[in-house]
């Protein structure tokens, strides 16, 4: 099975200006959508590396539909809506994580740097996430703390961690085909992601 990004050459491209820039990783940036402030959209950070930068939004886009698919609460993953066109390229619309006032929430990183979640907190959401990723064998590929933001809590629920970045498989290859189909080699590589990444989280 190839996988590729759906034709939207059609669609008028969406202006990002810099002060819509809400995130950066080394592949991709995120932005504010510039008309629903509840969506980010991922675009290529290098335009000459352009088709390596895409291959984590491909997979998100068939990783999450999949998981739709198959009924799986989104408990701790954001949600993904489709792609439109950027001045970028193509770009991933995806659900933004927000605090009540509207500013960005903050990644595990950044919550334990600015001390708004203490080592023994963050020990319980991560063992929380662990439970429903294994329950539902999703791939979680790349655990780091810049790629887990904290979702604050609603009333009812206390503040979660979502993943927004490096599940379902690092490519989209051969590999992650087999992750769709083979649920036990899900629970593998993400048990093995865990036992890998747990200690440099905290
Ligand atoms: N859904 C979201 N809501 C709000 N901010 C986000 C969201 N997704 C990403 N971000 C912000 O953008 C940053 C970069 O996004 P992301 O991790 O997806 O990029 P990347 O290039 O794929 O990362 P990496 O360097 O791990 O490959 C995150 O660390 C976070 O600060
Ligand atoms: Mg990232």
């Amino acid at each position: 099975m190839t996988y590729c990004i759906p034709e939207i050459s059609e669609q008028a491209s969406l202006e990002l200006d810099d002060s819509l820039r809400i995130g950066r990783g080394n592949k991709r940036d995120c932005y504010m959508h510039p008309k629903d402030a509840g969506q980010c959209i991922k675009v290529a950070r290098h335009q000459d590396r352009w088709e390596e930068c895409q291959e984590q939004s491909i997979v998100e886009w068939y990783y999450i539909n999949h998981l739709k698919a198959r009924c799986v609460p989104l408990t701790h993953l954001i949600d993904c809506y489709g792609w439109v066109n950027t001045q970028y390229g193509a770009g991933l619309v995806m659900e933004r994580i927000q605090e009540d006032s509207g500013v960005s929430a903050l990644t595990l990183r950044q919550a334990i740097q600015q001390g708004r979640l203490n080592r023994h907190q963050a020990h319980d959401m991560l063992n929380e996430l662990k439970a429903w990723a294994i329950k539902y064998a999703i791939v979680i590929a790349d655990l780091n703390a810049a790629n887990l933001m904290v979702r604050p809590g609603d009333g009812e629920r206390g503040a979660s961690l979502v993943l927004v970045d490096g599940v379902g498989s690092r490519r989209p290859d051969w590999k992650f085909t087999l992750y769709q189909h083979c649920l036990p080699f899900s629970r593998m590589k993400t048990r093995r992601q865990w036992k890998r990444q747990i200690d440099s989280l905290l």
